[in-house]
């Protein structure tokens, strides 16, 4: 029996990249699982693809900077599945910005990566309360810790998440449902493709490169289902004891 049998759990952001390959992962442990995600192209390919491997999942348009628009996905997700016991904060936006960044672009990546994660897990909780508990992972990122050139904006919604999954962790504990962050280095998905095919790198050229996988201890990029695993370890009862936590997965770029 997989590990996550008879849980339900939802992914925002969960039609690409790290999103995707937790989704994949959750449904080969026996989740249902749902994906919540703006894009609805892609959110319904990814279904499908679940679904051709036996997966039981749903994709449920969402845009999680909408407060109403999370309201309707849950409720559509109690409807169908009864109860919510998981939940990953995956989505999020890449503005990647200065000092002098607009009041727009401000606006625009704090409303997903931090605001979105705050009403998503609102609107989630009461559902966890009613199930007995729940586990819940946020994606904060290595940019949580360090600085890097030109990513003022994306690094304080990072920063931001870290901190907001300690506060949510003391307060759900007493209702049985831990909250923890993953925090992934670089990781092959759509914006790091973008970023080093700008540059003339493909995979091979950016694994080396000592600026992207060749920064980590390993040498190498990430691969989404890398995180998948981490964040399956913290949803699922082996981490039974691990609250409150921001779990580094980042090949040792931030150990030296
Ligand atoms: N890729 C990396 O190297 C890396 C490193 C550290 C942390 N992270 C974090 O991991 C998470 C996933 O990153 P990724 O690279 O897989 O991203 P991605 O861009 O491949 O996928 C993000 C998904 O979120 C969805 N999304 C965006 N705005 C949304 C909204 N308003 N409502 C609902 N869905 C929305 C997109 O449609 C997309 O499907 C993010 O939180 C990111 O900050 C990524």
């Amino acid at each position: 029996m997989g590990r996550l049998h008879g849980k339900v759990a939802i992914v925002t952001g969960g039609a690409a990249g790290i999103g995707q390959a937790t989704c994949q992962v959750f449904s080969d442990e026996g989740a249902a699982v749902v994906i919540a995600d703006v894009n609805a192209k892609a959110g319904k390919a990814t279904e499908r693809e679940i679904a051709a491997a036996g997966g039981n999942v749903r994709f449920v348009k969402t845009d999680v900077a909408d407060e109403a628009s999370i309201q309707r996905m849950v409720k559509a997700v109690v409807r169908e599945f009864g109860r919510i016991d998981i939940l990953v904060n995956n989505a999020a936006v890449f503005v990647l910005r200065g000092i002098d960044a607009t009041v727009e672009e401000w606006h625009q990546i704090l409303d997903v990566n931090v605001i979105g994660t705050a009403l998503v897990s609102k609107h989630v909780v009461p559902e966890m309360r009613k199930a007995g508990g729940g586990a819940i992972v946020n994606l904060g990122s290595i940019s949580s810790f360090i600085a890097q050139p030109q990513f003022v904006t994306y690094n304080a919604t990072k920063a931001a998440i870290s901190n907001m999954t300690r506060c949510m962790a003391l307060d759900l504990a007493p209702d049985n449902i831990r909250v923890n962050a993953v925090c992934p280095g670089t990781v092959w998905t759509q914006i790091v493709e973008k970023l080093n095919r700008e540059q003339g790198r493909d995979r091979a050229a950016a694994d080396k490169h000592p600026e992207w996988g060749g920064a980590s201890l390993l040498k190498r990029i990430a691969d989404p289902v890398e995180i998948a695993r981490t964040i399956l370890f913290l949803v699922s009862d082996d981490s039974s004891y691990v609250t409150g936590a921001n779990l580094i997965v980042d090949g040792g770029y931030t150990a030296v």
